[in-house]
């Protein structure tokens, strides 16, 4: 037998096998979506809701791979849904600009996608959600017959899929929100609002597993990112943050039926000027849930008003009824490796819940400075720490 064209046979069909692995997609057929072809103008005025919603309807429709075409120029459209399930894998691409409609619009979204499998919205361009015109709406501190306003965009219920690379700008609530959601990546992205925008979390996820956020640049005028009830395996690598509010697991304990918080790592990033750095926060008032298995290590902060902050008495209105005490029990929590500057005083603040203290909180290599001595508290925790202890956690062992 000739070996030469054995293993030339044998690297043929590893090619091949390559080719298939990598990309699948090739081998079905393929059709192109633009929204242009449907009757939408990037003229920036005219309302091209219908156009996009037609050409999803087609693209979802196709047997094969399609790919939903979003060109240069800039698109007024919405509130729109984008409703599977479809019959294919469907790339949104995203060249050109979104702009959202002025104002509130009495919606829960601006755009939508729902129960669709193999998603991937990519191309560079600009989800503009026009927050300046609406966030003046949000008095609900104030007023308990507030208007909610649209999240930019909304994923449900949408599975094995992939952001990419596109910007989301001045959302007029969160800008994000991912919700029963499994193996989603979320990648390159770059979300900008304002510090003083209400609501304008960056990527707010729940009732959702395997995602990924990794990264991306979010400065916003609340969290950067928070994960609520049943957010499960979730990775979040290389995201930079401020302004903002910082990373938060919660707020917990508010509803019935709250699903745990488990498998959550934090890797890699960097807070930079934000009110929180790394916060689980639970009501005080509370019903039963549990958050375990968190790990926040390698993260630098930039004059962060509180680095590593656990508040089980969360209470942003100021009116909450702080002698109960919280009924979430946080444990196996391990923060290691955080290092940087405290805006405050309080570098690292553990206020746990008096009926159910945190269980197992490590640190390790924690190197926060503060302009004066920092401080340490620490309430109902049960700790431990090694290495580098800066401040002195000799309050939490
Ligand atoms: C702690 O951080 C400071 C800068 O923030 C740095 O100068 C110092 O070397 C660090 N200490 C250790 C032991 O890593
Ligand atoms: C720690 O710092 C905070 C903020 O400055 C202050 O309110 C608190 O009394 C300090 N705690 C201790 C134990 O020094």
């Amino acid at each position: 037998m000739d070996l030469r064209s054995l293993s030339c046979k044998s690297c043929i069909v590893v090619i091949f096998l390559l080719l298939l692995v990598n990309d699948v997609r090739a081998y079905i057929p393929t059709k192109r979506f633009n929204v242009e072809a449907f009757g939408a103008v990037g003229n920036g005025r005219t309302d091209s809701s219908k156009a996009f919603l037609y050409a999803f309807t087609r693209a979802c429709q196709f047997n094969g791979y399609s790919i939903l075409l979003v060109p240069k120029g800039t698109f007024l459209v919405g509130p729109v849904v984008f409703k599977g399930p479809c019959r294919g894998p469907i790339d949104f691409q995203l060249r050109g600009i979104m702009r959202a409609p002025a104002g509130a619009v009495g919606m829960d979204h601006w755009i939508s996608f729902r129960y669709i499998d193999r998603l991937m919205i990519y191309g560079g361009g600009i989800l503009d959600g026009r927050g300046e015109t609406a966030w003046h709406y949000n008095d609900c501190s104030r007023n308990s017959n507030c208007q909610s306003l649209p999240v930019s965009l909304r994923l449900d219920f949408v599975t094995n899929s992939v952001v990419r690379g596109i910007t989301s700008l001045n959302s007029k609530n969160f800008h994000m929100n991912i919700m029963g959601c499994t193996n989603l990546r979320m990648e390159r992205l770059h979300i900008i609002a304002p510090a003083e925008s209400p609501n304008t979390d960056g990527v707010h996820l729940g009732y959702s597993e395997h995602i990924r956020i990794s990264d991306s640049i979010i400065a916003t005028g609340d969290d950067c990112i928070s994960l609520g009830p049943g957010s499960k395996n979730i990775e979040v690598l290389g995201v930079t943050c401020g302004p903002g509010h910082g990373i938060s697991i919660g707020s917990l304990g508010k509803y019935q039926n709250e699903l745990d918080v488990s498998g959550i790592k934090v890797r890699n990033c960097v807070l930079d000027g934000t009110d929180n750095g790394l916060r689980i926060k639970t009501w005080a008032t509370s019903l039963k849930s549990k958050v375990h298995d968190i790990t926040f290590e390698d993260v630098i902060m930039n004059n962060v008003y509180n680095p590593i902050f656990i508040d089980q008495q969360y209470c942003p209105g100021g009116n909450c009824d702080n002698s109960k005490a919280s009924s979430v029990q946080i444990q196996d929590v391990m923060f290691r490796r955080i290092r940087g500057t405290s805006k405050s005083q309080a570098a690292v603040n553990l206020r746990c819940s008096r009926l159910y203290p945190c269980k197992n909180i490590k640190l390790a290599d924690i190197n926060l400075s503060y302009k004066g001595p920092a401080n340490t508290t620490c309430l109902n925790v049960q700790a431990s720490a090694w290495g580098l202890q800066k401040p002195d956690l000799g309050a939490c062992i």
